[in-house]
């Protein structure tokens, strides 16, 4: 058959229609969606103009590594609500005129890495809110061609990687009012010429000419002008060259004056005291000497860095420190990685004005530190950060050479111990020896002399936390940092009880398993608490008690598996940052208060989308924040039916137990009709009685009825039953279907025998149900009337039924059988055998 298997074209046509459109979609934008509206990275897509589906609101465009070539009249027309763009190595040659048409809230424009070749006069035209133009590497060599005169908000122009030529800045510059920072490095700029900066308004521009090999520096070139930061790193050939420049640079203003060379560029060797002579007939606030080889002791630095406020040495070979002169007015002094091998305080004992001292990064080098130094009087900032120290330090010496030290910084050093007295009182109230080994034993030093200490950073020493009293004497601490030690039995439990003002409290990775409610009972005051990274495997309902005053609570990376309902009930009301992500959580129904409660909590949780389920198994790694609720309903229904189905088979088998007999007799009574008719009157009368009476009923009613005329022929369960069968199958076959009447022989015994309750109930209502069987009820000698009354109740006046009591008197007797065989004939059919007896009676 011709169209079996085919598919017709028009079942192609809706697929069709559906994969384009989500070909379409997905084509439109092939960048990267970072906020949808607003953020789009296009980088390395070899587009060739701006791919259209951009919508027109985005604000940050990142184009960078593209082939756009041509800027064209109007070219960003897609995008007018542009506050960033990134136009980074995008093959630019040309930008026409307007080619930024309508970008007016534009602010940074980058660049970077163009072979620019031709630039239209208004290329930049409407970019009024120009901040920050990056035109690095864009071969551009006029500054007079750059049409950036118009934009007066241009706070930052890096031309870094050019080929400008000079340094005369055209007349435009001067509208530039808000330029803070012009970058020419790495350009061509042999020779500075007085005047060159002429026109230039600001006061506070940051003005970076390294990397050009400056020949030529007129006299007096800058005087006149005031700088924020001149940067002139890599622009001298020789030592003796950058003398002469420096002298013609006389009358210079810049709060800030970087000098020196490049690690890779080996120059400036032969450095002598000298060489920076021209300094003193400058105003400096800070110098910074950057690789600087051949400066070996600081008496080969010239006099005149003493006129300056604040002196960096920066990767110079500096080995030694000579005593500086008593007058220096040296403020602030920074020696940065250099070879020192000591901290030289004896030396600098002279600076009288020295507040601030660092010696950092030295490396290996850095070990020493004298024991009984007596260093700068009002020395206040000390900082020997990122060295190799290994010093016993004594509190009382360190407070009586440093009297004024007030900011103490030892971190990422070799060994440091403490003594473990601490008398006296120290105004120091920082002191950071985070990273630092603090002794051999592990021990906490005595911080009892430390009574304005406000910052202590002890993180990562190595410490065990023992002692109760472990922070005794830090009356005024604001922050604690101790992430990385441990304590004992990986317990909190009072270390914290003198902390009463503590802000801060890091103890981020200290293995603790737990928190007992005394340890932060008394931090009244503490705002932030980073117990992350630690095996805490539960909360104590008093954990947040004291806490009032918390607004951040970092418990990430432990191993809670959920908040319990009263420590949730207890969470301060001023938390605003609370981190529970990469925790152990169960998500078991029976936490369903945590889990509703984090479904609410989107503002107040951190990072939720690490919250994920640990267990049960079938929920792991599920985000709590995905939980469906749901779930625990569904589950807590089918509970609820499957405890009411096994209630109601309870019930069911306690009743199928208990009225087994009656069951029964509705399975027979249900088959009844198919029985009934098999079935023919075998017997008169079906007896029930209960078999104490046995005696009676033989002598009464089996030798009277059985043996007379008319001869009745009556079923009794001892005789007639057939051997094998089930009793009730007896009663109900044998005994009511087989019988007209039924005969209950209603004595004590009998009432109280639950077969003959039984038999009597099945008699009663099947005489309802088939209106052939009545009943003949004999109440023999010694039954209570009333108990009769109440058993047998209406049935005992049903027309039908016939009601006899038996007395045990010869006339009575005589009554009896006369009123039992006339109940018995009602009814009876005669068998010719038996009418032909009678007759012959
Ligand atoms: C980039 O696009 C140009 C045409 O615009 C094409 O010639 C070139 O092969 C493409 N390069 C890649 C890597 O797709
Ligand atoms: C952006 O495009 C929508 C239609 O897509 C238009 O209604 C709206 O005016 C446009 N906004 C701007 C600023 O061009
Ligand atoms: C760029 O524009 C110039 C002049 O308008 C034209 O000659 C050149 O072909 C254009 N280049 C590209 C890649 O569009
Ligand atoms: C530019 O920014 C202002 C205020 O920030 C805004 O009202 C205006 O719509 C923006 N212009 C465009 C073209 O998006
Ligand atoms: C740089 O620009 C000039 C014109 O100013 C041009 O002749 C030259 O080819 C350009 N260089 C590069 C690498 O594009
Ligand atoms: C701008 O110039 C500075 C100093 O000249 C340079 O270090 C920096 O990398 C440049 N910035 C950018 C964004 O290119
Ligand atoms: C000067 O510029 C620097 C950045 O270069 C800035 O931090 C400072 O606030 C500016 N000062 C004034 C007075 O404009
Ligand atoms: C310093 O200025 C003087 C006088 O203008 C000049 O002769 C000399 O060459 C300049 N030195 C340098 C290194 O530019
Ligand atoms: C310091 O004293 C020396 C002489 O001992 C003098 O030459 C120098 O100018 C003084 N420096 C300052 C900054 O006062
Ligand atoms: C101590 O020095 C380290 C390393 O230089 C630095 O990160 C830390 O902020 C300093 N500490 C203080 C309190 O300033
Ligand atoms: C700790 O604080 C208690 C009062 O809270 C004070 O009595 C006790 O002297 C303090 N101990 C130390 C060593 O500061
Ligand atoms: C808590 O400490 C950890 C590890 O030191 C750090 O990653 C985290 O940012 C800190 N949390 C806060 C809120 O500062």
């Amino acid at each position: 058959m011709p169209g079996g298997g085919v598919l017709y074209p028009q079942m192609f046509f809706p697929l069709l229609v559906l994969f384009w459109s989500q070909w379409r979609t997905r084509g439109l934008i092939p960048c990267v969606e970072v906020i949808p509206g607003s953020i789009y990275r296009c980088m390395e897509l070899n587009l060739s103009g701006i791919p259209p589906g951009i919508p027109n609101t985005t604000e940050n465009l990142d184009l960078s590594f593209n082939l756009l070539k041509n800027l064209t009249f109007n070219y960003f027309s897609l995008v007018p609500a542009l506050r960033f763009l990134d136009l980074t190595r995008c093959g630019i040659q040309r930008i026409e005129d307007n080619a930024f048409m309508g970008l007016y809230n534009l602010s940074v424009l980058i660049l970077t890495a163009n072979p620019i070749q031709f630039l239209g006069p208004r290329a930049f035209h409407d970019l009024m809110s120009l901040q920050k133009l990056i035109a690095v590497e864009t071969n551009i060599s006029r500054l007079d061609s750059l049409p950036i005169g118009h934009l007066t908000a241009l706070q930052e122009l890096n031309l870094s990687n050019n080929h400008i030529n000079s340094l005369r800045l055209p007349e435009y510059f001067s509208q530039l009012i808000a330029l803070r920072f012009m970058s020419f490095q790495s350009n061509k700029i042999s020779a500075i010429s007085a005047g060159d900066l002429d026109g230039f308004q600001s006061r506070n521009l940051t003005l970076v000419l390294s990397k050009n090999i400056i020949k030529y520096i007129e006299l007096n070139s800058f005087s006149g002008v005031y700088f924020q930061e001149l940067s002139l790193r890599g622009c001298f050939e020789t030592s003796a060259h950058m003398q002469t420049s420096l002298q013609n640079l006389s009358g210079l203003h810049a709060n800030r004056l970087v000098l020196g060379a490049y690690r890779n560029a080996d120059r400036l060797e032969d450095f002598s005291k000298d060489h920076l002579d021209g300094l003193c007939h400058m105003c400096l606030q800070e110098i910074a000497l950057v690789q600087i080889s051949s400066l070996y002791r600081t008496d080969s630095l010239s006099d005149c860095l003493n006129n300056i406020h604040s002196v960096r040495l920066v990767n110079t070979d500096i080995e030694q420190v000579s005593p500086f002169p008593e007058n220096s007015s040296i403020h602030h002094l920074e020696i940065n990685n250099c070879r020192l091998r000591g901290v030289p305080a004896e030396s600098l004992s002279s600076l009288k004005e020295l507040r601030v001292l660092r010696i950092t990064k030295s490396g290996r080098f850095l070990t020493r530190f004298a024991e009984d130094f007596n260093g700068p009087p009002n020395l206040e900032i000390l900082d020997l950060s990122e060295n190799s120290l290994v010093v016993s330090f004594a509190w009382s010496s360190l407070m009586e050479g440093l009297p004024n030290l007030k900011h103490l910084n030892l971190s990422f050093n070799s060994k440091i111990t403490f003594p473990p007295e601490c008398s006296g009182v120290s105004k120091l109230e920082y002191l950071d020896l985070r990273h630092t080994n603090l002794g051999n034993t592990g021990a906490l030093p005595s911080f009892l002399c430390l009574g304005n200490l406000v910052y202590l950073d002890i993180s990562h020493t190595r410490i065990h936390i023992v002692t109760e009293c472990s922070f005794c004497g830090l009356d005024n601490l604001r922050v604690l940092k101790m992430a990385g030690n441990t304590f004992e039995g990986h317990e909190l439990a009072g270390n914290f009880k003198n902390l009463t003002k503590l802000h801060i409290l890091d103890i981020s990775s200290c293995q603790v398993k737990h928190v007992t409610p005394v340890a932060l009972a008394h931090l009244r005051d503490l705002r932030e608490l980073n117990i992350s990274h630690n095996n805490l495997l539960s909360l104590d309902a008093e954990f947040f008690m004291h806490l009032r005053a918390l607004t951040t609570l970092d418990l990430h990376s432990n191993q809670l598996a959920t908040l319990t309902e009263q420590v949730l009930e207890n969470l301060p009301t001023s938390l605003k940052y609370l981190d529970l992500s990469w925790n152990l959580f169960d998500c078991s129904c029976v936490h369903l208060v945590f889990l509703r409660w984090t479904k609410k909590q989107k503002d107040l949780l951190q990072h939720v989308r690490y919250m994920v389920c640990h267990s049960p198994v079938d929920l792991k790694d599920t985000h709590l924040i995905n939980f469906d609720l749901s779930y625990c309903q569904v589950s807590k229904t089918t509970v609820a039916v499957s405890v009411t189905t096994f209630l109601v088979l309870v019930l069911f088998v306690v009743l199928v137990y208990k009225y087994y007999f009656y069951l029964y007799y509705m399975v027979v009574l249900l088959s009844r009709d198919q029985v009934s008719t098999e079935k023919e009157n075998i017997y008169d009368a079906f007896v029930i009685y209960s078999s104490e009476d046995q005696e009676w009923v033989t002598r009464e009613l089996e030798e009277t009825l059985e043996v007379g005329v008319p001869r009745f022929r009556l079923c009794l369960y001892y005789r007639d039953f057939v051997p094998g069968v089930s009793i009730i199958t007896n009663i109900i076959k044998e005994g009511f279907q087989s019988s007209r009447k039924v005969i209950a022989v209603v004595s004590p015994h009998f009432l109280e025998s639950r077969w003959c309750n039984f038999e009597l109930e099945v008699a009663q209502s099947w005489q309802l149900l088939d209106s052939k069987a009545s009943l003949v009820l004999v109440v023999l000698e010694g039954v209570d009337n009333a108990v009769v009354r109440q058993k047998l109740g209406l049935f005992r006046y049903l027309r039908r039924n016939t009601y006899l009591v038996w007395r045990d008197r010869e006339l009575n007797r005589h009554m009896f059988l006369r009123q039992l065989k006339s109940a018995l004939l009602e009814g009876k059919t005669w068998t010719e055998e038996e009418l032909k007896l009678m007759l012959t009676n």
